[in-house]
This record gives structure tokens, sequence and C-alpha cells, in this order.
């Protein structure tokens, strides 16, 4: 990647990927995008620069409606109970957003639909009927993850219809051998379904140009890399519809039960993010998406790359109005401990249990991930290098830097800033001016931990040079030269409290205020007379702690805790029964039947009161399943059911035999119902 240009920009608009308010955040998302981002918009506000600085919740798409299905709850529920959490913790942890919106409000599903409407009024789409899965019980078009089968690769029985997680291969619904609905557990048929497609190799050429020709000296190796591979490649249309009941409604005639897909819809969040910032501040959004002087940079994982360097692109070009993205800085992946970060293993360190654990500690965590970034291959977070880096670095270089120079101000001048006398070479003021450039270059080319180094390496010039000065001895023979020296360290910590604030904010809070300084600037970085002879500084406090072994010790026992219970959930299945003869089984009735009616049974957690038709009778059921299913979402349900059950009072109601459920190693019921739609009353032996 060259130096980023020398074109002047009036304004910046910063994104940064908007997370999928299904969980919360986790170090993974941080290093490789928030906090990049967030010290990005730091430091150009610091330089004086107009800044819109843009995050939000993604809160559409098919896992959030299998999220909310499998906890029994409606998908608005999911995205407000994580939307909170993810808003909450990254206000704690510093990150600068400007706004940070939802892509469930009603600001943006009008911002997404005109959107749509307008491509659309414009021709831009292709409509096209294919055939698609569909439950006719529920009467549902299934989304890849809505269907599951046997996957033709390896024979796991449980692949989904986008990917076998077995044996992670892709896949499209067809590919799977006796597909089931997950919805209803029958066997779904093919309909005809029309969805409209964005031409993306209509665009191609156009994309060719900006990418290939136009980005790639300053584009990131990796992004250039994927974006050539596509191109290369030859893009196909795409469908940006999808038939769903959770999104964003497309605004045509004859689309009844489609949504936007969610990638459609997710990157207009950023632009109705800035329509809610106006809205809240007053302030014009339309020149940071519009005007040609702004510069648009997406941060993103690499996992985001083809969305926003080429169907977003294509989306804003279409649409006529918008400037495209200048640049696309996208990350590769933070493992944890060598592994994977995994959501539905928990290996993860979430940063709201972060915060909660490591109070006053949000910049030792964002210090760690900066040094570490995954900036250009993936990289891996430990607890012992997140120790090492809070004592060896931050504490005992930074921290204890700027706890002499104070401590020793204070006891020598009563905390008054000295006056220097004359300099000598040691006095470093040439190479004191030099860091806000260093620093500065490398971040104005995306490398932030280059940018993080020299930051550090000022600190430890500091250090060094109190140290090699030795203050504590020459006061005795030459008080004047103390002053020198200590006017020297002071000019460097107020540097530092400037340098170091996109990075450490909280640190470079607590510093400015113990230096009694305000107001400064990233223009005044590099001056050696920040405090002035004379100045009263505020009491010294420490800036870092040690972090001891037993609280890192604690934290390496979780995740082998974790790893425990993941080896066990695992392996856990009780094992068999004693053997028994077959006349024992065959005393048991067990006959297919469909719920007709359902309800809670008042005052009751867990039971339901069903009414089944089992083909030979319609009769009352009481079953202990209300902590997994919902009384109105299971009629029609077929199921298996123990009809020579003696009949038994629960509660005041009889009960006439027994549902049959499958229970998880967790305590996790189903029903055992039949693969395809049988008839009631058939017997299953
Ligand atoms: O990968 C993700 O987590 C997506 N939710 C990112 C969306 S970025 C943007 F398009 F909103
Ligand atoms: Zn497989």
């Amino acid at each position: 990647m060259k130096n980023a240009q020398a074109k002047k920009f009036k304004r910046y608009t910063i994104t940064s990927a908007l997370p999928y308010a299904n969980g919360p955040i986790h170090i993974g998302h941080l290093a490789g995008v928030y906090v990049p981002a967030d010290i990005y918009a730091r430091y150009l506000r610091l330089k004086g620069e107009d800044v819109l600085f843009i995050g939000g919740s993604d809160e559409h798409g098919v896992p959030i409606t299998i999220k909310a299905r499998q906890q029994g709850v409606s998908p608005q529920e999911i995205v407000d109970k994580y939307h909170s959490i993810i808003k909450n913790s990254f206000e704690k942890f510093g990150i600068s957003f400007d706004v940070y919106s939802r892509t469930s409000s009603p600001i943006h599903h009008q911002t997404a639909s005109d959107f749509f409407e307008k491509l659309y009024n414009n021709k831009e789409f292709i409509e096209r009927t294919s055939e698609q899965y569909y439950d006719e019980a529920t009467q549902h078009f299934l989304a890849d993850r809505y269907i599951t089968g046997t996957c033709p690769h390896c024979g796991y029985e449980k692949a989904y219809g986008d990917q076998c997680e077995n044996c992670g291969t892709s896949l499209s619904p067809n590919d799977l051998i006796d597909p089931k609905s997950v919805l209803s557990g029958n066997k779904p048929v093919k309909k005809e379904t029309k969805h409209w497609y964005l031409p993306l190799d209509k665009y191609e050429p156009w994309l060719k140009e900006w990418i290939l020709e136009g980005h790639k000296h300053d584009w990131k190796t990796n992004v250039y890399g994927q974006c050539k591979s596509w191109l290369d490649t030859g893009l196909h249309p795409r469908a940006v519809t999808r038939d769903l009941d959770w999104g964003v409604k497309v605004p045509v005639k004859g689309a009844d039960g489609k949504v936007l897909y969610v990638w459609f819809d997710a990157p207009i969040g950023y632009i109705s993010a800035s329509r809610e910032w106006s809205e809240k501040t007053g302030k014009d959004w339309e020149p940071y998406w519009k005007d040609e002087s702004s510069r648009l940079i997406h941060f993103i994982g690499k996992d985001n790359i083809v969305f926003h360097c080429i169907i977003f692109p294509s989306m804003l070009k279409q649409e006529g109005s918008y400037i495209l993205p200048d640049n696309v800085p996208a990350f590769e992946f933070m493992n944890l401990e060598n592994e994977k970060i995994s959501t539905s293993r928990n290996w993860a360190i979430w940063l709201h249990e972060y915060l909660e654990e490591f109070p006053g500690k949000e910049d030792v965590l964002r210090y760690v991930l900066t040094a570490n970034a995954p900036e250009t291959k993936d990289n891996d977070f430990t607890w012992k290098d997140f120790q090492t880096r809070n004592n060896s670095e931050l504490l005992n270089i930074f921290g204890n830097f700027v706890n002499r120079t104070l401590i020793l101000t204070q006891k020598y001048f009563d905390g008054i800033v000295p006056t220097a006398n004359d300099f000598t070479k040691e006095d470093k003021a040439a190479e004191i001016k030099s860091f806000p450039g260093r620093i500065g270059s490398s971040l104005d080319n995306f490398r932030f931990r280059e940018a993080l180094t020299e930051m550090m390496a000022l600190a430890r010039l500091g250090n060094k040079y109190l140290t090699d000065a030795e203050p504590w001895k020459v006061f005795k023979t030459d008080e004047n030269r103390v002053k020198t020296i200590l006017n020297v360290s002071l000019q460097i910590c107020a540097n530092l409290a400037i340098l170091c604030e996109p990075f450490l904010p909280f640190t470079a809070k607590k510093l400015s205020g113990m230096l009694n300084l305000s107001g400064l600037t990233w223009k005044d970085g590099g001056n050696t007379n920040l405090l002035e002879a004379g100045k009263q500084l505020n009491k010294a406090e420490y800036l870092f702690e040690r972090i001891e072994d037993a609280i890192i010790e604690a934290q390496v026992q979780k995740l082998l805790d974790t790893k425990k219970e993941n080896a066990e959930n695992e392996i856990k299945v009780k094992p068999a029964k004693e053997n028994i003869e077959f006349e024992d089984f065959a005393k048991l009735d067990i006959r297919i039947g469909t719920i007709i009616e359902a309800e809670k049974v008042p005052k009751t957690k867990k039971l339901l009161k069903l009414k089944v038709d089992t083909g030979m009778d319609q009769r009352t059921v009481v079953s202990g399943i209300a902590e997994f299913y919902q009384a109105e979402k299971i009629i029609g349900k077929k199921v298996s059911i123990l009809v020579n059950l003696s009949p038994k009072k629960l509660r005041g109601i009889d009960s006439n035999g027994m549902i049959l459920m499958a229970e998880d190693k967790n305590g996790k019921l189903c029903f055992v119902s039949p693969s395809e739609d049988f008839n009631d009353g058939s017997e299953v032996r």
C-alpha cells in the first residue's frame, strides 16, 4: 500500500461494521473493527478534522429469527436485548461513535425502503422467478438455514442448507439428502417465488476500473486481493430480497411476505444512522455522503470485504447521488489462546464481562488489542501476553516515567513546573518534535500497530532520559540542571497526553488532569513548551496498576472450564439401560397424533394442556413442555403419543397418555415427530 494520498478532504465519514444484535461483543470484534476505527476517528478529531463516526446494530437476518424461535420469543425481543448490551459496552469502552443506531428503527426502514424503491424505479433490478423450498405445513419459504438434511460429503445428518458444520463444506439446499424443514420437521416442497436481483455482472467493467486500476496502490493487499479474485472469477446477478417475515418489507406490489436481504439493508444502515444523527444534532448529514470532498472509509473484518468493496459501492453508484468509499481497511481475525473465537462454544472474551471484571482497565485491553492487531494476518490474544504488556510496557515504561516525573516535581519544586536552563544534547528536543509526524503517518496509512509502537517509543525515550539523567543524584550538586531535566520530562509527559489519546483515551484524560492541561490538539504535539514554567500541577495518581498472576490464572482457569464443559457436552450422552425383552416393549401402545388445541396450565411454568387427535379419539394430555414450546405455535404439530398409559390427574386435569419427547444433554426437549406427513393413529413400533 502506498502512502495516503496528499488529497485534502473537507470531512470524514467513518463507518464501522454494524454488529449483529444476536450476541454480545467480544475481543475479536474489537480488535478487527472497533478499536482501529475509534483510534482513527479520535486521531482525526484531534487534528481538527470534521468527522462523523458511525456505528449501529444490524438487527435483521435469518440467524436472529432462528435464535428467537429457539428461545420462544420474538426477533424484536432478541435485538432489543443485545442492542442494549452492545451499545452500553461500547460506550463504557470509550468507542467514540457520533451516533450508534439500529436497523430495526423506523428511520432505517424508511431509508432502506426508499433506496430500494429508487433503484427499482430506475429499472436497475432484474426480476427472476425460481423454485425454492417451501414448508406447506407452516406456509413459509425456507431460508437455507431453515432446512436441514444429510450432508452429501460426510453423511452428517444435521447439515444446514448453506453449510455442513461437521465437514465445513458450503452447501446449497438442493445438495442435502432427505431435506427437512426446521419449522415443522416436514419434507419441504419446491415452489416458485419471485425475487429482485442486482445485476453485478453489468457493473463489472466500472468495478474493475474503479478497484483494479483506481485502488491498486492505496487499498490493503488483502482487500485488493480478495476484490481482484471476485472480479477475475466474474460477477453474477445477486438476489437482494428474501422470503422472510423479519426485515425491511420490499416496497413494491406483489412482494407480500418478502423483505430486503439483510446485506442489502445493513450497509444502508450507515446512511440511516447519519440521518438519525442529523435529526438529533440539527447538522446536515448529506455532505458526509454526497459531497466529493468527503472521505468515506469503512472499517470491517475480512469476512465483509465483498459487501463493502463490491456490492454496497454498486448500490451507491447506481443510486447515483452518493460518494464511494475511498478506503476499506479490513482486518484479519483475532484468535484466543491459539483457537478460533467461537460464540457457540463460548470461546471468547466478552466485552461486557471484561468491563465488569477489569474496571478502570479499558485502556489496557485497547492497548493489547492494538499491539497485536490482526492487521495483515490472523493474530492471537493470550492472557499471559495481556499481563506482560500491562506490567512490562504500560506500567514499567509509560506509567513509571510519568509517575517518577510528577513525584520528583512535587518533591523538589512543590509540583510547580520548573524553569528549563541551558539545554544539552541529551535533552531530546529535536527528537520529540518528530513524534506526531511519525505516529500520524502510520495512522494515515492504517498501520495501527506501528503507530502504537511509535507512541510507546516516546514513553520509552522519556523513561530512559529520566533514568540516565538521574536527577535524584544531581539535585544535591546542581539544582538548575534538575530543573531542566524535570522540565524536559514534563514536556514529554504533556506530549504523551496528546499523542496517546487515540489509543488510550482514559489514560490521556487522567494524565491531562494531572498536568493541569486542557484543549490541546495534535498540532500541539512536538512542542517542547506545552507546560509553562511556574504552572501548578495537580496531584500525581497512578496511570496503571500491576496485574498479578492470580488475576491472570483466574481468567485462564475460566477458559479451561469452558473447554472442559465443551468437551463434556460433546460426550455427555447417557449410557444405554439394561436389555429388555420384546414383550416388554410391545406393551407400549404408541401412536402418531396431531395436537389440535394447546393452552398453558395456569399458575404453572412447565405445563401445557393439549388436545391430541390420536386417530381413535381426541383426548386431553398434560405435558411438561411449556419452557420449550409456546402453545399457539404447536397447533397442527404431529407427535408420538403413548396412548395406553393409565390416566392421571395433573393440577386437577385428567391427563390421558403421554407425548414422547427427546431430551438432549442440557435437558432441552423436542417432539418425536414422524419424518413425513403420516396418518393419525399410525402405530409406532
Ligand atoms: O458481519 C457482520 O457482523 C455484519 N452484521 C456486518 C454488517 S456491516 C454493514 F453492512 F452493516
Ligand atoms: Zn459434511
